[in-house]
């Protein structure tokens, strides 16, 4: 699966996900086109969050694909893909990356980049996906958040178009090596994914407890040991502390 051989390039845009999605409804758009915008103003995260970064500072853009083999129950697949394929560019630029399930990039802790893919299903034909990708590469000041940025680790200026043209190449490279290669792509995730298999604090429904990530789903459930069971979590049922 390629993607980046159609690029679209806007200044401004309330967010590339809803830019995406209303091309696709109204005119179509060819799968692996890359929608990159130099601002956003009403950027969305996951959980209803919103994506606030500085204008013309970061790499902020969606993907569109349809993506044959993909079904309701591996659609994680895709996110696994995505989330390695930011791993991999930021190997190249020099930066060790960790996976924060379910598809936050950090560095030691902090935040570089988040994921927000929005898929439509439908009873015939592919799953048609966006896959929206903020990564920060050169705002240096983050507030109160703990988020770093590719300027912040290697304390140089980095070219965004190079940085987009960088990752296109990853995910390409990555995609075609695992999509179609299921248990050695989720092996790949656990190999990056942040505490797993140490004991951390979390919270769910029931309260603050001390458990110990142990693996992912297929669905992309989160497993997590806690009092001696292995209990499943969606995105919204389980806190990082
Ligand atoms: C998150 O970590 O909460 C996900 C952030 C995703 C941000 C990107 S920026 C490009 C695309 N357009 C959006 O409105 N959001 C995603």
């Amino acid at each position: 699966m390629q993607i980046g051989r159609k690029l679209i390039h806007l200044e401004s845009v309330d967010s590339t996900n809803n830019y995406t999605a209303n091309v696709v409804k109204s005119q179509g758009l060819s799968s692996g086109t890359v929608i990159l915008a130099d601002e956003q103003f009403a950027g969305r995260g996951q959980r209803g969050a919103e994506w606030v970064v500085e204008p013309g500072m970061n790499l902020t853009f969606s993907v569109y694909l349809e993506v044959v083999n993909l079904s309701v129950e591996n659609q994680f697949d895709l996110s696994k893909v995505v989330v390695l394929s930011i791993c991999h560019f930021l190997k190249k630029v020099g930066i060790d990356a960790q996976v924060k399930w379910p598809n936050d990039i950090l560095v030691q802790g902090n935040k570089i980049s988040g994921v927000l893919i929005e898929n439509t299903i439908s009873s015939s034909g592919p799953i048609k996906s966006i896959v929206g990708v903020g990564i920060n590469v050169n705002q240096t000041r983050f507030g109160e958040f703990n988020a770093t940025s590719i300027q912040s680790e290697l304390g140089t200026f980095y070219p965004i178009r190079d940085a987009l043209f960088s990752f296109i190449e990853s995910f390409n490279l990555i995609s075609d090596e695992l999509l179609d290669r299921p248990s050695v792509l989720h092996d790949r995730y656990l190999d990056k994914l942040f505490q797993y298999k140490t004991k951390n604090t979390y919270e769910d429904a029931s309260g603050v407890f001390e458990g110990e990530i142990c693996g992912i789903e297929q669905s992309g459930k989160l497993i997590v040991q806690k009092d001696n069971q292995e209990v499943s979590y969606d995105l919204k049922e389980i806190k990082f502390l």
